[in-house]
C-alpha cells in the first residue's frame, strides 16, 4: 500500500496548523518523524485518520492513488490504515475482545474465528508483557498509561494494518516498557510487511529499531525530509539545525 499526502493544510478549532505537508510511505518501510512540542504531528497523524477534530482545508490524502479526504475514519482503518492514539480514550461497556473481533472482521471482511482471536491475544499479551486480565474488562477501562499504549500494540498485531501510524508508543512508558514495547513493533512490522511511521521525542525507542527515513516538522512545515540519521543529530543538538 502506498499512503501519499500532498501539500496538506489542516485547522484545528480554526487554528491553522499544518501549513503544507508532503509524505510518502510504503508498505514495508520504517519512518519516523520528529519535531518540537507543537510543531503539528499529533494533527498530521490525526488528518491522515479522517479525525473530525482536524479540518483539512487544502490538499489531498491518497492510497494508491485514490482519494480518501472524505473517508470516514473506519473506512480508512478498513483499507488498512492504523493510529495509535497519544491518548488513548476509554470506552466503557465495550468489550475487549468483542472489540477487537469486530473491527478485525471489519478490516478483513470476513469472519475471525474466536478461538485463534483468543490464542492470538494470548500470545501477545505475553510477549508485551501485559496482564492477561485486561481481556476481561472494557477497552481501556482502567488501564494504566502503559496498559494503555501496549493494549495499542496488541490491537496492531491482531489487526495487521497495511500502514500504522504510532503517535508517541513511548511516553509514559518505563524503560524497560520501551523495550518491550519497540521489539514487538518490529516483530509485528517485519511479520506482516507493515508500513510504519512513528511518531517520537525521544531516541531510546529507535535504539531498538532501525527506521529508514526520518522527518522533522515545526511549525506544520517538513523541515527535513532524508536519511534516519537525522535521529542522532536531533539526539546531540536539538532541532537547531532543522529550524534555524
Ligand atoms: N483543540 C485544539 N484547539 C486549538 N488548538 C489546538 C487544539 N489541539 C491542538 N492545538 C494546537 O495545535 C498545535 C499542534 O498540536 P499537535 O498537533 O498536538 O502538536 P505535536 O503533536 O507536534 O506536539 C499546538 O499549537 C496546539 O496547541
Ligand atoms: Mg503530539
Amino acid at each position: 500500500m502506498k499512503l501519499e499526502i500532498v501539500d496538506l493544510h489542516a485547522s484545528v478549532g480554526g487554528k491553522k496548523i499544518l501549513n503544507g505537508v508532503s509524505l510518502v510511505i510504503n508498505s514495508g518501510e520504517f519512518h519516523v518523524i520528529m519535531g518540537p512540542n507543537g510543531s503539528g504531528k499529533t494533527t498530521l497523524a490525526k488528518a491522515i485518520m479522517g479525525s473530525p477534530e482536524v479540518e483539512v482545508t487544502e490538499g489531498r490524502i491518497l492510497v494508491d492513488g485514490v482519494l480518501i479526504n472524505d473517508l470516514s475514519p473506519d473506512k480508512r482503518a478498513n483499507l488498512g490504515l492504523f493510529l495509535q492514539f497519544q491518548n488513548p480514550v476509554e470506552i466503557g461497556g465495550v468489550g475487549y475482545v468483542n472489540f477487537l473481533r469486530s473491527v478485525a472482521e471489519k478490516r478483513i471482511g470476513g469472519t475471525v474465528s474466536i478461538k485463534e482471536l483468543m490464542n492470538e491475544i494470548k500470545d501477545y499479551t505475553n510477549k508485551l508483557h501485559i496482564d492477561q486480565g485486561i481481556v476481561g474488562r472494557s477497552l481501556n477501562e482502567g488501564f494504566s498509561g502503559g496498559e494503555k499504549k501496549k493494549s495499542e500494540i496488541l490491537q496492531m498485531a491482531v489487526l495487521k494494518p497495511k500502514i500504522a501510524i504510532l503517535d508517541e508508543p513511548d511516553s509514559g512508558l518505563d524503560v524497560d516498557a520501551v523495550r518491550v514495547v519497540a521489539n514487538n513493533i518490529s516483530e509485528i512490522s517485519e511479520k506482516s510487511g507493515m508500513g510504519i511511521l512513528i511518531i517520537t521525542h525521544y531516541n531510546r525507542i529507535l535504539s531498538y529499531m532501525k527506521p529508514q527515513f526520518a522527518h522533522v516538522l515545526y511549525n506544520g512545515k517538513i523541515v527535513y525530509d532524508g536519511a534516519a540519521d537525522a535521529v542522532d543529530e536531533i539526539e546531540k543538538n536539538g532541532y537547531e539545525k532543522f529550524i534555524g
